[in-house]
């Protein structure tokens, strides 16, 4: 980590939850498709969507018109499943990144098992780059799995973020409330900073290590307006993708003005 004067981060918006609110109703409001202007009229360099198995909140005709209309690349994430890969494959989006999924999951819980599904990823790797698919693999910050990343010919990883998150939260837990319980988390409070120094360390040798092996560094899940500030330190990550945090606030101010506010943050 070093103090690098005006570093800017591309800034993936993450407008799966837009089509969450929508699913709530089951009629076309709101619109991603909106959304994603609006994002993409106030600084997003990119939009990210999850197309699920389930197809809870992105479904395919969302992904074929975002895709079909965006003027800022789209990154979709989608698990490695086969038939989701022919998907992908059709749609033609700029990046897939690969993600782990599980039904029961709110969210992508952890970093996908790059070791274990070796050769099922090997095979949708495959796939997406003879469709002309930039692949990323959304993976935790730990040298293996940025070693085999890089053997299984991806060309990005993204870091997850959400233990750093998380920890960061319940340190500063005047300012974010989880309801959800975290057996780490009701560690004493200097217990918890020397977590968070440590869950940092290992994002930015990650990042560093990615980086130095060629591979282009992202990272994501869990960033908000108060810890973004911490990954802007860590010099060999080039892309943020942020979903829940602006689509919350974007309920109380607006999305320009919530995706204005997350751009501003994410240059120094
Ligand atoms: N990156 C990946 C790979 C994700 O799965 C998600 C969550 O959908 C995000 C980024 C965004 O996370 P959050 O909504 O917590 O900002």
């Amino acid at each position: 980590m070093k103090n690098a004067v005006n570093k800017k981060m591309t800034l993936g918006v993450n407008i799966d939850h837009i089509a969450v609110l929508r699913e709530a109703r089951r009629i076309n409001d709101p619109d991603p498709l909106m959304a994603l202007a609006i994002c993409a009229q106030n600084g997003a360099d990119q939009i990210t969507i999850h197309l699920r198995e389930d197809r809870r909140h992105i479904h395919d005709e969302d992904a074929k018109k975002i895709i079909a209309s965006s003027p800022i690349p789209v990154n979709l994430e989608c698990s490695i499943n086969p038939e989701i890969i022919d998907i992908v494959c059709e749609l033609k989006p700029h990046r897939a990144t690969l993600v782990p999924e599980n039904r029961d999951e709110v969210t992508t819980e952890g970093g996908l098992d790059v070791i274990s599904q070796s050769p099922a990823i090997a095979v949708a790797i495959e796939k997406l780059h003879e469709a002309g698919i930039e692949v990323s693999l959304f993976v935790d910050p730990a040298i293996n799995a940025i070693e085999q990343s890089q053997a299984l010919e991806a060309e990005m990883v993204e870091l997850h973020t959400g233990h750093f998150a998380n920890v960061y939260a319940m340190l500063h837990s005047a300012l974010v409330h989880s309801h959800h319980s975290i057996e780490e988390l009701e560690l004493p409070r200097d217990d918890l900073k020397v977590l968070l120094d440590a869950s940092l360390e290992r994002i930015n040798s990650s990042a560093n290590h990615a980086q130095s092996i060629g591979l282009e560094v992202a990272a994501g899940h869990g960033l908000n307006y108060h810890n973004v500030s911490l990954m802007l330190e860590v010099d060999a990550i080039q892309e943020l993708n942020i979903g829940q945090s602006i689509i919350a606030r974007s309920v109380f101010s607006g999305l320009a003005s919530a995706v204005k506010e997350m751009k501003q943050l994410c240059q120094r």
